[in-house]
């Protein structure tokens, strides 16, 4: 049996907080007293590691969960009333949106927990607690086995540890790894289904900017929705009823009134969705050179035509409205990381760190054997690698993201076809129609087929045009052939064969889901379509692509075990992975470019100058106008002004949004939301000059719900400090 893990354990131990910087890092909960929490002193913070991660007493952890799937949100009052972001809230208001109820557009208020709304699937997830489980996770792994290998004694190791650590609980459990395979920790999650809305302000407030002022600083979005657990009559778990009652945490956050001044302590406590810190010059070449480019040109062509047809039609802006958002939020991500990897000379940073280490290898003969062919390896790896991650992605962009979209929804038939085919039981065969009966009623509220036609049209000849032949599926045989690549001709003639654009003839189906009926789909041409992509992309892509991530996933853990031997000194924070993490910096202003300061807040009159009735992200509400006028903001202003967002040093990414901004007493004085436009490199390079999350300001969101939508009771169910 060998230990694998004990090199990056051992220089895991200095934990000399001068080693440290105060800005850059994700750092694990469980380790914050051993390698954190002198320098967070240092810098202001008046509690204990104990007091932001606790098994024994409640702590802030208890009030942190992750939203949904993908972001984070924080619990605001002993109701289980809690705050996130009004993006990550989006498609649940926007699924309770239609052209006469358009919560989009007016923002939505419930003002008894009566009128509050449930959403179905919806789900939010809090941390038990955490173990570091290396050593049970490696047990029976040896120096010569192959990954393959390695894999498989891992997963049972995996699977008998979950299967311990959740025993007799409804609690549900999974092992993640960290510093690229090297260590792996054990995380134990209780999950509440029952989370309802409770309050969103309009787009023109909680979008205000749209996708214009996205990644971008100065901003002034009200960025915030509420929404309230619901848990059983003993507090536990479970599915929506009626009869459920308000969750009772055992911990929620205080929210403070005093506002954010420069160099100010603030923290961040949410999950991290991953980075990309230590990886060799040869990746961000890769993004930076082959990958990004091509995705950006498919969204701008996505975005074009999406955006037109929301332009010309109201229906269909609330239709396309998260669709586009979505679509837009990544692109413009990537072109805002191309920049700054540029504008840090990033590559070149890193091939001369590489000489460096390549130097420093090379000059030991111990170090020779395990290191010297790494980079050599590394860069033969990235030449197929790349060639199979673009494919990936490219087959993704077009056919599962929003593009093609009728083409995946034929593929969730598939299963109903199989079992027709098979002569399952009939009773069986009806549930998953009925299942299907509401998919089809949830994806044609938000289709509209002249928007869908179009891209059809666009992406597939973009697909036909930029993927090599290797990478088609075989319905190009097809539209090369017989079309002579008129994409437009092959797609009148699809649109007109098909029945997956036609609701009412599917729900038909759906009625009496029999063989003579499932005949009428099992030849469409658009799940035809679906079928060959499938076929391309599980037998020509996935297994090599698979093939070459194990590869990478070896080289990755070696060269990350390799940089901490060699930068002894250094104090590692894992890449981010989706765990709850904590990060911590100041307030501060920045200076984007030369002779340019931005300053580390924005107010209530950055919104009016930005005013614009002629465009829906900047039309500024009557109402708030009227709040501006009259200067009305009661106890939730700074020196008279009404402070809306702020910037700080934190080290976040995605899925950090809706995370809680706190202070050095650890009360609530903001929302995490964003990244500054010359910082959204930080996943693959952190520059503390440049980097900065923003935050709504929280007293912006309380003056909000109490001024501007009247929903001033649900600040007494708060803590608010003043
Ligand atoms: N850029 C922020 C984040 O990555 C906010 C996204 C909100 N979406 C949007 N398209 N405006 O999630
Ligand atoms: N807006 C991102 C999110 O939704 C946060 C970020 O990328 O900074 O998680």
């Amino acid at each position: 049996m060998k230990r694998l893990i004990i090199l990056v354990s051992l220089s895991l131990v200095i934990s000399s907080a001068s080693l440290l910087r105060a800005d850059e890092g994700m750092w694990i909960p469980l380790l914050i007293e051993k390698m954190n929490i002198q320098q967070m002193q240092e810098n202001g913070f008046k509690l204990s590691a104990e007091d932001i991660y606790s098994v024994n007493k409640a702590s802030m952890k208890d009030a942190v969960m992750i939203f949904g799937g993908g972001c984070t949100g924080e619990l605001i009052s002993d109701k289980g009333l809690l705050i996130t972001n009004h993006h990550c809230g989006y498609r649940r208001i926007q699924q309770h949106s239609t052209v006469e109820h358009d919560y989009l557009t007016d923002g939505f208020w419930a003002m008894s927990l009566k009128e509050e709304l449930p959403n179905p699937g919806l789900t939010v997830t809090f941390l038990k607690w955490m173990k570091d489980v290396s050593e049970q996770v490696s047990e029976g792994v040896t120096e010569n086995m192959s990954e393959k290998e390695r894999e498989d004694v891992m997963e049972v190791n995996i699977d008998k540890l979950i299967e311990k650590a959740i025993e007799g609980t409804h609690y549900t459990a999974h092992i993640e790894d960290f510093y690229r395979g090297n260590q792996y920790y054990l995380f134990v999650e209780e999950k509440y289904k029952d989370v309802r809305l409770v309050g969103a302000p309009p787009s023109s407030i909680g979008k205000f900017g749209g996708d214009t002022d996205n990644w971008m600083w100065p901003r002034h979005t009200g960025d915030f929705s509420l929404f309230r657990i619901y848990a059983d009559k003993d507090n536990k778990p479970a599915e929506y009823s009626q009869d459920n009652q308000a969750f009772v945490p055992a911990k929620s956050f205080p929210i403070s009134l005093k506002g954010t001044n420069p160099d100010d302590f603030t923290f961040i406590f949410g999950y991290p969705g991953s980075t990309y810190e230590y990886v060799p010059s040869y990746h961000l070449k890769m993004l930076t050179q082959d990958i990004y480019p091509e995705l950006i040109s498919v969204r701008d062509k996505k975005l074009e035509i999406m955006n037109n047809d929301m332009e010309e039609n109201s229906g269909v802006r609330i239709q396309y409205s998260a669709k586009s958002a979505s679509v837009s939020n990544s692109w413009k991500r990537w072109i805002g990381e191309i920049k700054g990897l540029e504008k840090l000379d990033a590559i070149n940073k890193k091939q001369l760190f590489e000489a460096d280490f390549q130097a420093w290898s090379d000059s030991d003969p111990g170090r020779k054997q395990k290191y010297a062919s790494l980079l050599s390896d590394y860069q033969k790896l990235y030449e197929d690698y790349t060639r199979y991650r673009l494919a990936k992605d490219y087959i993704s962009e077009v056919f599962i993201r929003t593009g093609t979209e009728l083409v995946a929804f034929s593929g969730r038939f598939e299963e109903l076809i199989t079992k027709v085919e098979d002569n399952v039981p009939e009773n069986e065969i009806q549930k998953l129609a009925d299942k299907l009966d509401g998919q089809v009623g949830r994806f044609f509220k938000d289709y509209n087929e002249p928007t869908d036609y179009k891209l059809f049209v666009a992406l597939l000849k973009m697909f036909g045009d930029n993927i090599g032949p290797e990478f088609q599926p075989s319905i190009f045989i097809n539209i090369h052939s017989k079309y002579h690549d008129n994409y437009e001709k092959y797609a009148a003639n699809i649109y007109k064969k098909t029945i997956f654009n036609n609701p009412q003839k599917l729900l038909e189906l759906l009625e009496s889901p029999g063989k003579a009926s499932i005949k009428k789909i099992s030849n469409d041409p658009i799940l035809n379509i679906y079928r060959s992509v499938i076929d391309l992309y599980t037998q020509k892509v996935l297994p090599e692509y698979e093939r070459l991530t194990r590869d990478m996933n070896k080289l990755n853990r070696i060269y990350m075990a390799a940089q901490m031997e060699f930068q002894k000194d250094k104090v590692f924070y894992p890449d981010a992975n989706f765990t709850l993490r904590l990060s911590y910096g100041k307030v501060k202003g920045y200076v984007p470019r030369d002779g340019v300061f931005f300053k580390h807040y924005t107010t209530l009159d950055g919104i009016m100058e930005k005013d614009n009735p002629e465009i829906y992200d900047y039309d500024v509400p009557e109402k708030l106008k009227d709040l501006y006028r009259t200067k009305d903001y009661g106890r939730f202003a700074q020196d008279e002004e009404m402070h809306v967002c702020f910037i700080a040093t934190n080290h976040t990414t995605g899925g950090n949004s809706g995370s809680p901004v706190l202070n050095a007493e650890g009360h609530l004085i903001g929302i995490n939301f964003d990244r500054a436009w010359e910082g959204v490199m930080s996943d693959l390079m952190f520059n503390p000059d440049q980097c900065r999350n923003i935050s709504l300001d929280i007293r912006y969101a309380l003056f909000i719900i109490d001024k501007f939508a009247g929903a001033g009771y649900l600040l007494e169910e708060m803590t608010i400090v003043e």
